[in-house]
């Protein structure tokens, strides 16, 4: 089975094959930070724009790459939410134009499932799981049951995990986009320097939030003259270092009381996966490996090249979910706003 997938939910233009052997064929990732740098963050507009230009160009390049035709599809796959709108309308249109044109089956992708997926095609991971989705927009805890069976353990009350990467790379002058360089500057930094809260520590709950974390680094980076200070000042690194820490310890927080909770309701430790951009992080990655062994299993997480955004996770979500029988119609609407526990899933393990 070869499967076309394409993403374009936010600003990297991206197109791949994956087989139903789990084999990625081709992997084309476009980014276009260069065309958001100059604002400091992803314009709508220029995403969209940028998306339109590159997209079929990309498709020729990755079916090339794999070395088959579009004759050789078993199915196409594209990004249908949630995301910026115009984007997600490009990468919706394209695939149904391709899958109307070859006569192909339509595969509509939530585009958090197929970071939630992304497990199963690197490690051939079993259900069920218990997934971090931490990226750009979203930060959650799910017991993930099957193709489009998850059950929401927890989320952030206020801003996503990589959100607050992104502010606090912004608040220091460390550039954009902040997640990889907030990880850099923080490699020479001083974790202990800046005494930042943790928020929802302890709480019975499984949820997060960010935003006191985001204020009290504004706060302290200004008290100590960090403001803007940019990848050289020893300030800066060491408020990276306390903030990177300081999620660390949420995180690590917010797990074990999830991997707790999945014990209860599986029978089974774990394993605890880490899907999303913000998984892309070493430091973050170590201190989860750690809790998961704590807690008697052990974390899974898909190289950073397929933890940030890509079309093989979208073209695997798509072999899922055409192996499960959930195809999508051509009227299918994009959705700019579409959270994991509202899809259309495959039924339960029993009565498969
Ligand atoms: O999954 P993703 O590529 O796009 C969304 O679906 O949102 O995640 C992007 C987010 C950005 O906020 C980015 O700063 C963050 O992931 N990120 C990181 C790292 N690499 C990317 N955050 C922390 N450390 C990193 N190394
Ligand atoms: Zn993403």
């Amino acid at each position: 089975m070869n499967i076309l997938g394409i993403e374009t939910s936010c600003d990297e233009t991206a197109a791949a094959v994956v087989t139903g052997a789990r084999e990625i064929l081709a992997d084309l990732v476009l980014s276009q930070l260069d065309e958001h740098r100059p604002y400091g963050g992803v314009v709508p507009e220029i995403a969209a724009r940028s998306h339109l230009e590159h997209i079929d160009g990309l498709v020729g390049r990755a079916l090339d790459q794999a070395g088959i035709d579009f004759s050789d599809l078993d199915g196409v796959a594209a990004t249908a939410g949630p995301g910026l709108i115009g984007g997600v309308f490009v990468g919706v249109m394209t695939g149904k134009a391709i899958a109307a044109a070859r006569g192909l089956p339509f595969l509509a992708i939530n585009h958090l499932e197929g970071h939630a997926l992304t497990a199963r095609l690197t490690h051939d991971l079993a259900f069920p799981y218990l997934l971090l989705l931490v990226s750009g927009g979203h930060c959650q805890l799910a017991a993930v049951e099957g193709v489009g069976r998850y059950r929401k353990l927890g989320g952030t009350l206020d801003d996503a995990i990589g959100e607050s990467f992104d502010k606090t790379a912004k608040m220091l002058g460390l550039g954009y986009p902040g997640g990889p360089e907030v990880e850099r500057a923080a490699r020479n930094g001083d974790p202990k320097r800046y005494d930042l809260p943790r928020p929802m520590l302890g709480r019975k709950s499984m949820d997060f939030s960010f935003s006191g974390l985001k204020t009290a680094v504004r706060h302290q980076a200004k008290a100590a003259g960090a403001l803007d200070a940019g990848p050289e000042s020893q300030a800066a690194r060491d408020m990276a270092a306390s903030f990177q820490a300081a999620v660390a310890d949420v995180l690590a927080d917010r797990c074990a009381r999830a991997l707790d909770r999945f014990q209860e309701d599986h029978g089974q430790a774990g394993p605890l996966v880490v899907a999303g951009g913000v998984a892309a992080n070493a430091y973050l990655r170590a201190r989860l490996e750690t809790v998961a062994a704590a807690n008697g299993t052990e974390l899974i997480a898909p190289p950073p090249k397929l933890c940030t955004d890509n079309g093989a996770m979208i073209a695997w979500a798509g072999v899922e979910r055409l192996r499960a029988g959930l195809t999508d119609s051509l009227d299918f609407a994009p959705r700019p706003r579409w959270p994991l526990e509202e899809l259309v899933g495959e039924p339960p393990a029993m009565e498969r």
